[in-house]
């Protein structure tokens, strides 16, 4: 099947990976706007539809070939196959793969190229495929478009890449070196969220914390610094960060969560395991006791803060004994929240070709356990919030009439009944919770 040709009118992104893969599909849909392309209407094909892939676990590259292959099927039946672009993680590690096998993508852009998504549809449209993995990374945000219009939540990438790298993750090879943004630039975008309606910004980086930069008189400043400039943004009511290295935390960004009130009482912290010699073995730079010292500093400076983390389970060589001790590690820390991954062997990645590879079973196992236990963590840590008072940013409306929905400080989900409108920061008293949401009252309107 050849590629489609002519300028598509229409799009579609669906993004598959993380929040920064979520940022960098909502920027991509700016971008299309800017080109006059609209978004495909609820249930209509798209005449360009963006496959914006995740590389992070399980079988990723298959997944983007059997969506393809099925859009080229529906297309074939329906006389109309859409353009294809495939963006993101995958298109980054296995870009020319992507061209040789799938005959049907016009398109291969990687995460810090798709800036020039407008040039390679002008060559698509002319029956031209294109591919552009190169990594320019300040580049790509010097040429976005302005933001739009949004909803009051929303995400500012400020750091990207990585140069830890972990044994087990991809993401220094598909997403390249650490890189922050410069100052200036982000509290620019900062303004102009908060004018298009956000009330809240999540401030991304696979290693945020490692973000540094100068500030406006040239003074060098980390992730601290920035947040305490952002919350001087009127109108601005709630930031968080994520996601964070241990190796990466300073004193400023602990004292910053005692004293800058809308920076909010939150902290994903990944660990990834409970056993010292499996955290070696995967090249993290800190011990489980220097993970622990970490978190009560935390706690002390926000005695209410609500502790995320990650975790792997069945790394090469882990053994059931070095398993229990992430349970033990769990059972100290109560997270509030927390994702935990079976570990998945990614091409290219020292891990992948360690001795000791965990049988299939196994790592299910462990993997129930442990969900098991933060799950009952998550609902304990919900409990124990009821007959609090506290704000709620109102996101969208819930599924029956009058149902609101929203986030509490401590990222838990909140449904209330009641007048409220969305990006309302309302008062809510919390009064029964779940293990995935937490019922709330409302108080009154704190503003509109
Ligand atoms: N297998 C399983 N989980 C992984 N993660 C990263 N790489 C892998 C892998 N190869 C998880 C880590 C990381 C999160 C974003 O994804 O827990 O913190
Ligand atoms: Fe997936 Fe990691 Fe890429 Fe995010 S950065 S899209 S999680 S591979």
């Amino acid at each position: 099947m050849k590629p489609t040709t002519a300028l598509p009118k229409t799009y579609r992104v669906k993004s598959f990976g993380c929040q920064m893969n979520v940022y960098d599909g909502e920027r991509m849909a700016e971008l299309l706007a800017t080109r006059g392309i609209a978004p495909a209407p609820e249930g209509e094909e798209a005449d360009l539809v963006v496959l914006n892939t995740c590389h992070i676990r399980e079988k990723a590259a298959e997944k983007v070939y059997s969506d393809i292959g099925r859009m080229v099927k529906a297309g074939k039946a329906a006389g109309r196959t859409p353009m294809i672009a495939v963006a993101g993680c995958v298109a980054q590690a296995e870009g020319e793969e992507i061209m040789a096998r799938a005959p049907a993508v016009s398109i291969v852009v990687g995460p810090q190229a798709y800036h020039r998504l407008p040039e390679m549809l002008d060559k698509a449209a002319v029956g031209e495929r294109a591919a552009d993995t190169d990594m320019p990374a300040i580049a790509k945000f010097a040429a976005l478009p302005p933001r739009r219009k949004i909803g009051p939540t929303a995400f500012l990438t400020v750091q990207e890449g990585c140069d830890k790298f972990c044994t087990y993750c991809v993401v220094p090879y598909t997403r390249g070196a650490e890189i922050s943004r410069p100052y200036s630039n982000l509290i620019d975008e900062a303004v102009k969220l908060v004018e298009a309606g956000a009330r809240e910004i999540t401030l991304l980086g696979q290693n945020v914390n490692a973000w540094h930069g100068e500030d406006e008189a040239g003074r060098a400043t980390g992730l601290a610094g920035l947040i305490r400039a952002l919350a001087a943004i009127d109108g601005l009511e709630r930031i968080r960060y994520t996601t964070s290295h241990p190796a990466d935390m300073d004193d400023e960004l602990i004292t910053a969560h005692g004293e800058v009130t809308k920076l909010m009482p939150y902290l994903h912290l990944p660990v990834q395991s409970g056993s010292d010699r499996v955290l070696k073995a995967m090249n993290r730079s800190h011990t489980v006791e220097s993970y622990l010292k970490l978190l009560e500093r935390f706690r002390a400076a926000r005695p209410d803060i609500a502790l995320s983390g990650d975790f792997i389970v069945g790394f090469p060589g882990e053994s059931e004994a070095e398993f229990e001790e992430t349970l033990s590690l769990v059972d100290v820390v109560r997270y509030a929240q927390a994702f935990s991954f079976k570990y998945s062997a990614r091409p290219g990645t020292p891990a992948a070709s360690m001795d000791g590879q965990i049988a299939a079973e196994v790592k299910d196992e462990r993997l129930q356990r442990l969900q098991a236990a933060l799950g009952r963590d998550q609902l304990a840590f919900n409990r124990a919030s009821v007959g609090r008072n506290c704000d709620v940013l109102v996101e969208r409306r819930g599924r029956h009439p009058g149902q609101w929905l929203g986030k509490s400080p401590w990222l838990q989900s909140v449904w209330f009944e009641g007048e409220a409108n969305i990006g309302d920061l309302v008062s809510v008293e919390l009064v029964e919770a779940g293990p995935v949401s937490i019922e709330g009252r409302l108080r009154t309107a704190v503003s509109a």
